[in-house]
């Protein structure tokens, strides 16, 4: 008979020539484990997902709750869903009022399709802005405003009208003219390595697109909720967009995407064209009573208040010779090594050592550290200890 791995990969579609191939059974807290018991510390939150851990029973519960309840009954937008709404309202309570009304979709990159598509409706421009090595999705619309060719070039051509400019550079300011329907940012980028924008440059931004007629869109799917100490990382700018995506942890383990924006905006959806944007499962009800479930318990245990000192924690036990530095704040942090080879090696062997890492998709010199937000400090001194036993191992030789 063959195994799981086996049928992987003969009948899972792939998308990499080296996949990381562990079984994963079952998953509890910050840890994962595999057939016959193998336990893993998950660094990674399945990419910034799981931020309140694996298998939270408040999760679990409103899940099975509302699976009894129902669960797919209508496309998105037609039948007033409890879980949508109170999920919806959930959110605006903790958004500026500009920020009030809600557009569920499945995922993040249909969040970003959504986003740019509103912008060119409400505001009658082309233009799209996006920074170098940003990462917002793989459909057509996402890929295009991807900050570099590595992963579009073969798919081109691509949606026309998008221009790409350097992160935190004053110089591309003008570029964003009248012409300019939106300009799309991740106030910390991800996928870059953990790079984030400059205060000065996000208000200068801002005060750009307000000059030009130009909507700013912040991409939050890895930051919200809490990852970087805040529950959204543009608090920590005092700078608002008009359309904010998410994703990612938006479903507390469930797919979930969701852009918000004002009433107004908005509004450009339902008229000439109405039905402006149509998603069958976007906002799930199940996945919305998950999402709902998992950012309520985020907020009942003030879990993003230990975040910050959990990385500080990190950084600070992260010392060894191959370490070049850490980037990052609060749990979204890239440990750059002082050879890229050495990051491979790292991500790669960390499984024989009980640990999941991963790699940043633009960045290829550093490995991730993003792991649920309630890790402890025992937790966390467990995964330091082992991530520096596993360093010694590497610059030994062994
Ligand atoms: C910042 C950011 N935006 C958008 C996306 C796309 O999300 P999804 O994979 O759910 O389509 C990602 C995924 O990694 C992301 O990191």
């Amino acid at each position: 008979m063959l195994s799981n791995r086996q049928l992987f990969l003969q009948h899972l579609g792939q998308t990499s020539p080296e996949p990381m191939m562990i079984e994963i059974d079952r998953a509890e807290g910050i840890f994962l484990y595999g057939p016959g018991g193998k336990r893993y510390i998950d660094l990674v939150s399945g990419v910034s997902v799981s931020n309140i851990g694996h298998g939270n029973r408040e999760v679990v519960s409103a899940v099975a709750r509302q699976a009894e309840a129902h669960m797919h009954i209508m496309v998105y937008g037609e039948m007033v869903q409890a879980p949508q709404v109170g999920y919806a309202r959930l959110l605006v309570s903790l958004l500026p009022p500009g920020l009030s009304t809600v557009f569920f979709v499945n995922s993040g990159s249909e969040a970003v399709e959504g986003a740019m598509k509103l912008a060119r409706r409400y505001t009658g421009k082309k233009g799209i802005i996006s920074f170098e090595n940003a990462y917002h999705g793989s459909t057509f619309g996402a890929m295009s405003v991807q900050g570099s060719d590595v992963f579009s070039n073969a798919f081109r051509p691509l949606l026309p009208g998008v221009s790409r400019v350097k992160f935190n550079d004053r110089m591309v300011l003008n570029a964003v003219s009248s012409d300019t329907a939106c300009v799309i940012i991740e106030p910390v980028q991800a996928e870059a390595g953990v790079i984030a924008a400059d205060h000065e440059f996000l208000a200068l931004l801002r005060n750009r697109c307000d000059e030009t007629g130009t909507l700013l869109i912040f991409d939050e799917c890895q930051t919200a909720f809490g990852r970087t100490g805040t529950m959204f990382a543009f608090e920590q700018y005092g700078v608002v967009p008009d359309i904010l995506v998410l994703a990612k942890a938006l479903g507390g383990g469930m797919p979930l995407g969701a852009f918000i924006s004002s009433p107004e905006v908005m509004a450009s959806l339902t008229v000439n064209p109405a039905l402006g944007h149509i998603t069958t499962f976007g906002g799930h009800p199940v996945c919305c009573a998950a999402g709902m479930a998992a950012l309520q318990y985020l907020i009942n245990n003030d879990t993003i208040n230990s975040v910050k000192e959990s990385g500080e924690l990190f950084r600070s036990r992260l010392n060894h010779k191959l370490i070049a530095g850490i980037r990052g704040n609060g749990l979204l942090l890239a440990v750059t090594l002082t050879d890229s080879k050495y990051a491979r090696e790292v991500v790669s062997r960390a499984p024989e050592y009980g640990l999941i890492t991963d790699y940043f998709l633009f960045c290829c010199d550093a490995f991730r550290i993003a792991p649920p937000l309630n890790i402890t400090n025992a937790e966390t001194e467990e995964a330091c200890s082992t991530l520096l036993k596993l360093l010694d191992d590497i610059s030994s030789g062994s």
